[in-house]
């Protein structure tokens, strides 16, 4: 048995997950890991190479030709898809139209969660996601299961993004997170379910920094 620590962190979009995986991975030196992104950059080569989701063959032969990388700088996710960044192309809204849909096939999670669990294997790690404590790894030492109001949640997913995307809505946002949250917690594959030992962290009313001492107070015990 390995001695490293994993942090799993799992809840609906837009709750804060990676603001907070982030704070904890750097506070504590850990790697953080946003498994969010790999789905993305994922939904991203397909959009870019017309994939049909519905076509096993087009999925499971671009699945083959995806290598995707995290470049740790300043605890921000930094992901190459076949070299190229697109950390920033990856949070752009035709990319969070479609990125469900890729997340539900049974052949993108299975390579996915292979490549986490390899991330995971002997290194000190905090990772976020849907199904982190559930599937990746269910003998995490620490598991947080994180919400949040949802309207709450679309403000602050709306502020985040305007910048980028000055013609997009408060509603727009609104309905791609209630339609995230829908396909995330009823798809077949591994849906968004709170894992039994999981920690719910409701963070309506909780600034990031008690949020962080909120995790840490649970990490640091574990820490020789
Ligand atoms: O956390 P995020 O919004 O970047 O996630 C993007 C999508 O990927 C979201 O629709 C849920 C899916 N996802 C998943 O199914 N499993 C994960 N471990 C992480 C994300």
């Amino acid at each position: 048995m390995s001695s490293n620590i994993v942090v799993a962190i799992d809840g609906y979009s837009s709750c804060g997950k990676s603001t907070l995986a982030k704070a904890l991975a750097k506070k504590l030196h850990f790697i953080y890991a946003d498994s969010g992104a790999m789905y993305r950059a994922v939904a991203l080569y397909f959009i870019r190479n017309n994939v049909d989701l519905q076509n096993h063959k087009q999925v499971v032969e671009a699945l083959d030709k995806i290598h995707l990388n995290f470049h740790s700088r300043d605890y921000q996710t930094h992901i190459t898809l076949n070299d190229e960044d697109v950390s920033d192309e990856i949070r752009q809204m035709h990319v969070a139209d479609k990125v469900s849909a890729v997340a539900a096939i049974h052949e993108v999670r299975v390579e996915m969660v292979r490549q986490q669990q390899r991330m995971g294997k002997s290194k000190d790690i905090v990772m976020d996601g849907r199904d982190i404590g559930t599937v990746v790894f269910p003998h995490a030492q620490v598991k947080l299961f994180m919400t949040a109001d949802p309207k709450i949640r679309a403000e602050r997913r709306y502020k985040e993004l305007l910048p980028t995307n000055p013609a997009m809505t408060l509603e727009e946002v609104f309905e791609n997170l209630a339609h995230r949250d829908y396909a995330d917690t009823t798809r077949k594959e591994s849906p968004l379910t709170r894992a039994d030992d999981a920690i719910i962290l409701d963070n309506t009313d909780l600034t990031p920094d008690e949020q962080l001492e909120f995790a840490l107070d649970l990490v640091k015990p574990l820490i020789h």
